[in-house]
This record gives structure tokens, sequence and C-alpha cells, in this order.
């Protein structure tokens, strides 16, 4: 039966209709234990969902909802090593890189070779920050650059700029992936050949962007060294080892990626090479302990209090019954500035898709358009939005607290006041107080306040934990790739492929190669092409 036309769903938008006249102000005076009933932990990592728009009766309505789609045996299927990524006929393992226990594929057991590969990248990782690992001519290597795109680059880039702090002085660690020499460029200003080393990640080792990379890498070094000395500066990650040895890479220097990890789930493997570079292979590897707890939350606490599972089903409520079509992330930690990057392909690249497992169509919204950026430097930019436009948008704050001292306090303190403040919101009459209280004469006030007024009631969870260290950053993540396995299942989607991005690959590819430039375009197309071409021969 489609999912919008079960009992659980009808339940749902009936209650939803219930409590849509009801201001979150009231829900929060209406029950002092409001909080207690509505949040929920993984020991000191806590997700206070308090601030969304719900009742504690909606919880097992959603929950029944998880229930009704099977969602306990999709966890299973996944953990089991089944291949769920059922139009590429692969298994979703990417809890085996991370896991103690042995996990399998069709019997194979898979988990020895996650455990060497482990093993290899935190020496090779280990011996790079030792200076022990010498260039082509026995220069120590000071500069690590990786060549990847999307789940090849997004993953380590935005752990690696989190745990900035971990990172030592005597090696930088950079990151290229667009097609956009500029990019290439200014990770290689002030870079010594002898002493830089690449490492190029790509899964398929055919994307456009990342080969352009290496090339054109591969010639910034031989230009130095000599086109000889160039293999001793490369690394590469790849599940096609073939094309990556074809490139000139050395067998001995590629990590196998298998196929068992999507892209976007990958950096809890080698994918993860350049961020142990940088972090070190011990804070790497706590990095992996703390997914893995989040990890056996996921497999084993009950759905009311199963954190992903909740984010899952509260997104879901949003999406699907209070008309939510986007969602922010706005993570309170500089640090953490590049998560919404991170999240944007891991939940639209995973979920943004219109038909079921069986190929039929979803019959309701799918991932929302995800989007955000630091706290508080968002506040003084689309936060107006936020309190005054006319969308419903679905919020995580996510707050480290960190240590004390003032800044650290002021920062912690916008979080919590921008949750609160969307939440209540303010009432016209509130306004015209405030602006009596402030002394502006009647006429004024009256005039001003509906200029003032906020609607309140946006939904958002927090998620609060002591502080920005590898651990809790992978409990994070962990948690946010749970969270979107369990809504795609709900959706009854295949949150593992991504036909879409094929679509705009071939075509840049016919483009790029003149091959259309003759026939078969759209009559916008072609004449930008014209027009281009126009400019070219005017020397733009
Ligand atoms: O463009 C989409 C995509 O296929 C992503 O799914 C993937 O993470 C990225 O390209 C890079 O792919 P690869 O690691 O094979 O270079």
């Amino acid at each position: 039966m489609g999912l919008t036309r079960t009992k659980a769903w009808q339940a749902l938008a009936q209650h939803r209709d219930q409590i849509a006249g009801r201001h979150m102000r009231e829900l929060f005076a209406a029950d002092p234990q409001r909080f207690d009933r509505l949040s929920a932990r993984l020991d000191d990592f806590l997700v206070d969902f308090s601030k969304q728009h719900i009742v504690p009766e909606t919880i097992p309505l959603l929950t029944q909802l998880a229930h009704r789609r099977n969602l306990a045996a999709g966890i299973a299927r996944m953990a089991s090593g089944e291949r769920i990524n059922s139009t590429e006929r692969r298994a979703v393992l990417h809890m085996a890189l991370r896991a103690q226990r042995d996990y399998s594929v069709d019997g194979v057991p898979v988990s020895d070779g996650v455990r060497a590969t482990r093993m290899r990248v935190a020496e090779v990782a280990e011996s790079i920050r030792r200076g022990d690992f010498a260039g082509a001519t026995g220069r120590r290597i000071r500069r690590v650059i990786n060549l990847g795109i999307g789940g090849s680059d997004l993953g380590p880039r935005m752990a690696t700029r989190a745990l900035g702090r971990y990172a030592g002085e005597a090696l930088s660690v950079a990151y290229v992936a667009n097609i956009d020499p500029t990019e290439l460029a200014d990770a290689l200003r002030g870079a010594d050949p002898h002493e830089t080393l690449f490492i190029v990640s790509s899964k398929t080792f055919t994307t456009q962007e990342t080969l352009a990379n290496a090339r054109a890498a591969r010639a910034w070094l031989a230009a130095a060294l000599g086109p000889e000395q160039t293999g001793r500066h490369f690394f590469a990650v790849s599940n096609n080892l073939v094309a990556a040895q074809e490139f000139g890479i050395d067998p001995a220097r590629c990590f196998e990626l298998p196929e068992w990890v999507g892209g976007r789930y990958s950096m809890w493997s080698a994918i993860g090479l350049p961020l142990a570079c940088a972090i070190g292979a011990a804070h790497f590897h706590d990095l992996l302990d703390g997914a893995r707890e989040m990890d056996d939350h996921f497999l084993s606490a009950p759905f009311e209090r199963n954190l992903p599972v909740l984010l899952a089903l509260l997104g879901i409520w949003n999406t699907n019954f209070l008309g939510a079509g986007s969602a922010a992330v706005l993570p309170y930690s500089h640090a953490l500035a590049e998560l919404p990057a991170y999240l944007q392909q891991l939940d639209m690249e995973s979920n943004g898709k219109s038909v079921t497992r069986d190929g039929t169509a979803v019959g309701c919204a799918t991932a929302p358009i995800l989007w955000g950026g630091p706290g508080t430097v968002g506040q003084h930019a689309y936060h107006q939005l936020l309190y005054q436009g006319t969308r419903k948008v679905a919020i995580d704050f996510v707050v480290p607290v960190g240590d004390a001292g003032p800044e650290q306090e002021a920062l912690v303190a916008n979080a919590l006041a921008q949750s609160a403040a969307l939440m209540l919101g303010k009432t016209e009459d509130e306004a015209r107080q405030d602006l009596l209280g402030r002394g502006v004469d009647a006429q004024e006030a009256a005039r001003l306040a509906p200029h003032m007024v906020c609607a309140g009631n946006q939904p958002s969870s927090t998620l609060l934990f002591p502080s920005l260290t590898p651990r809790q950053l992978g409990r994070l993540i962990a948690l946010y790739e749970h969270k979107v396995f369990a809504q795609g299942w709900i959706w009854g989607i295949n949150s593992f492929d991504q036909y879409g991005v094929e679509l705009g690959k071939q075509m840049a590819r016919a483009l790029g190669s003149g091959a259309t430039r003759n026939a078969g375009l759209d009559g916008s197309t072609a004449a930008l092409m014209r027009e281009i071409d126009t400019l070219r021969g005017r020397g733009a």
C-alpha cells in the first residue's frame, strides 16, 4: 500500500490538524515536563526536540509509521550485509568500517580487510606526519593535497576543518574538488613540489574533475621533478585500482575502497587518509569509535529513544505534515562551517528521489532542501527570513558546549537565544508594549508594532554535546547518516544510488567534446554556445 494511504500516515495527518492551531508557547506553558518528555540522549550527547511543533502523543504516532514501514527490518537488512542498494545491487556497509564485530557480504567476511586497510591508513598517515615519508628527492612531505569531489572530498574536508585543533604545524592538508583550476592553484600557492603529496580519491576513478586535477598535479610535479619522479608523490583511494594504475599510481600506493561503501558514506574508509594525515591516526580512530557508539545505539535503542530514528521521523513530520520545504543546519561552532555542505550531499543525494525502491512514484515530498551555515554569522544574514519570512524551516542547532570562556559562552547563549526566540516569536501586543517601554509614543508604537511581529513556532531540534572532539564528531556524523537512511526507508526509496547526477555528467561530456555542438541542443543552450564562441573569438 502507498505510504500516504497507510493508517499510520492518516493518523498523523489527523493529529496534525488537531494540534496545528496550538502555538508552541502554549504547549510549553501547558506541560512543565515537556523538555523531559521530548528529549533523548546517548549519554552526554543530547537531542532536545521539545521545540518541535509536536506534543508527546506525536511520538508514538510517528514511531507507529516507522513500524508500519518495517524500519527495524530495514536496519537489520542493512546490518546483515544484504544488497539493499537494489538498483546497483550493492550492500551498504559503512558501519563495518568502524565496527568491532565482523560483517560479511554474501557470506564473505569483510572485516579483516577493513582492519588491514585501517592499519595501513594509520601507518601511512603517521609516517607522513613524522616526516619519515620522503618525496622523490628525499625531502619530507609538508603538504598533502586531496584531489576528489563529492563523497571523496566533503567528509574528510569537513572533518579536517572541524578537528583543526588536533592538527600539527608540520603538515598542512588541503582539498581540491573543483574542475575550475583556481582551486588547485590556491592549494598549490606556496607549495614546494619536493614536499607535496597528492591523494587521488575517487571511488570510480572516472570522475572528470578529479582526473583533470590529478593530471594537472602530475604536470606541476613533473615540471619540477621530472616526469619519472612523480610517482612517489601520489597515493590513490579507489574501487577501480586498474584505472588508478593506468594513471600511473603504483599498486603499493593504492588503497582499495570496497564497492559496498557509498561515496557519501566513505569518510571512515581510506577516503579518510587525508584526515588521518591531518589529525593523526589515534584521533582518526577516536572518530570511528564515536561513530560506532552511534551505530550501536541505532541498532539497539527503542525507536522512542533512538536518536537517528527520532530525527528521521521529526524530519518526515516537518516535511510531509507541516509543509517545511527546507531544513537548515546551524552549527554554533565555526569549526563546523563545512557541516551543511557535507550534509547537503549526504541528505539530498541520498533522498532527493521521486520513485520508490520498486520504481513507482513516491507520492509525497522527500528530502528537504538542506542549507545552513555557522552561527552567529548567519544571524546577520538569513535569520531575518526565519523570524519573519513566510516559510516554515526545520532547523537543527548543533551546539558543542566547549570550554568556559566569555566568547564561547556568548556563542552558546546565542544558539539558545535563537532557538527560543524562533519558537516563542513576538506578538503585536508585546511589540507595542516594548516600544512604549522604550518611550515611543502610542501612535508611533501602533504604527511600528505590526512590523515587529514574529510568528514564532519555527520548529527546531538542538543537538548539544560537551565539545567538538573526534569522538563526538563521529557520533554526530553517524547520527545524520542513520537519520538519512531511516527517512529514506520510511519513504520507501533507495537512498544509495544517484542516477540523476549522471544526466548532468553525460550532458557535460557531450558539450565538452563538441559532439552535440550542432545537433540536438535546445534553443537556449545552442544560443549560449554561440555566444561563448563569439566571446572566445574576441579573446574573452
Ligand atoms: O557526482 C556524484 C558522485 O557520483 C557522488 O556520488 C560521488 O561521491 C562523487 O560523484 C565522486 O565520485 P568518485 O568518488 O567516483 O570520484
